[in-house]
C-alpha cells in the first residue's frame, strides 16, 4: 500500500531525526560490548534471550539498486563503509563522516539516510539505493540529474550524489503536490554544498518538480538562468 504523502518539512525532520537518533542507539550497544542486536533479530523474545551479532564478522543480506548482494561485515561498520570498502559502490561520498554534511546520503526502503550514521547490520535485509541505481541501466540520466547538469546544479560534484537522493526522496514523496522554493531549500538543508552557492541547484529541482499553480518558476532570481 502507498504510504502517505508527507510535506517537505516532515521529511527534513524525520531525516533528522532517524539518522541521530538511531545511530547513536546502535552505535552504542556495538562500541560498548562489541556487539549487536540486529533489526531483523530484535524481534520480541524472552528477556535474555536476544540474538547477538558479532563481535566478529557477521553475514548481511542486502537489495543494492534492486540487485542481492551477500557481505560479510563487523558490527561496527557503517553502512557507507560497507557500500565503499566492502561492495566497491562508492558513488555515496564520505566526506565529514559524523552526519553533518549529507554527501553519503542513500536511501534505505525509500528514506534517506545518512549512510555514515547507519550501522550496516541495520540494513540487513533492506533495500538501499545509491546514486548508482538512479540513471536508466541504459545511462539515460534521470531528469534531475539531468537539470543539475543543464542548471549548473554542480562544481566539483562532491555534493552530488548526496543532492540528488534527497531530491528524488523528495520527488516521490511529493509526486503530485505542488513544490516552491522554500520546500526545496527546506530539504535540502542537510546537505552542504561548498561550490554552487544552491541557486543553480534550487532552479534544477524546481524545474523538474511540480510547481505550484499560481507561482511561475520564472520568477526565481537568478544569475544563471536556464538555458534555452
Ligand atoms: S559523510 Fe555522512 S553526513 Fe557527511
Ligand atoms: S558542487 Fe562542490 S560541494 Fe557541491
Amino acid at each position: 500500500m502507498r504510504r502517505k504523502k508527507q510535506k517537505p518539512e516532515e521529511i527534513a525532520a524525520r531525516k533528522d531525526n532517524f539518522s541521530r537518533r538511531d545511530f547513536l542507539k546502535g552505535a552504542s550497544v556495538a562500541v560498548s560490548g562489541g556487539l549487536l542486536v540486529t533489526e531483523a533479530q530484535a524481534a520480541p523474545k524472552a528477556p535474555g534471550a536476544e540474538a547477538v551479532a558479532g563481535p566478529g564478522r557477521v553475514a548481511i543480506s542486502l537489495r543494492i539498486n534492486g540487485k542481492a548482494q551477500k557481505v560479510n561485515v563487523e558490527p561496527r561498520v557503517t553502512l557507507l563503509d560497507a557500500l565503499r570498502d566492502y561492495l566497491d559502490i562508492t558513488g555515496a561520498k564520505k566526506v565529514c563522516d559524523r552526519g553533518v554534511c549529507g554527501a553519503c546520503t542513500v536511501l534505505v526502503d525509500d528514506a534517506s539516510v545518512r549512510a555514515c550514521l547507519m550501522l550496516a547490520v541495520q540494513a540487513d535485509g533492506r533495500r538501499v539505493e545509491t546514486i548508482e541505481g538512479v540513471a536508466s541501466p541504459d545511462g539515460t540520466l534521470h531528469p534531475i540529474q539531468e537539470a543539475l547538469s543543464r542548471h549548473h546544479g554542480l562544481q566539483c560534484g562532491y555534493c552530488t550524489p548526496g543532492v540528488v537522493m534527497t531530491l528524488v526522496e523528495l520527488q516521490r514523496e511529493c509526486s503530485n503536490d505542488p513544490i516552491d522554493e522554500h520546500d526545496v531549500r527546506r530539504a535540502l538543508s542537510g546537505n552542504l554544498c561548498r561550490c554552487t552557492g544552491y541557486q543553480g541547484i534550487v532552479e534544477a529541482a524546481l524545474a523538474v518538480l511540480p510547481k505550484p499553480l499560481d507561482q511561475s518558476r520564472d520568477m526565481i532570481p537568478t544569475s544563471c538562468a536556464p538555458l534555452r
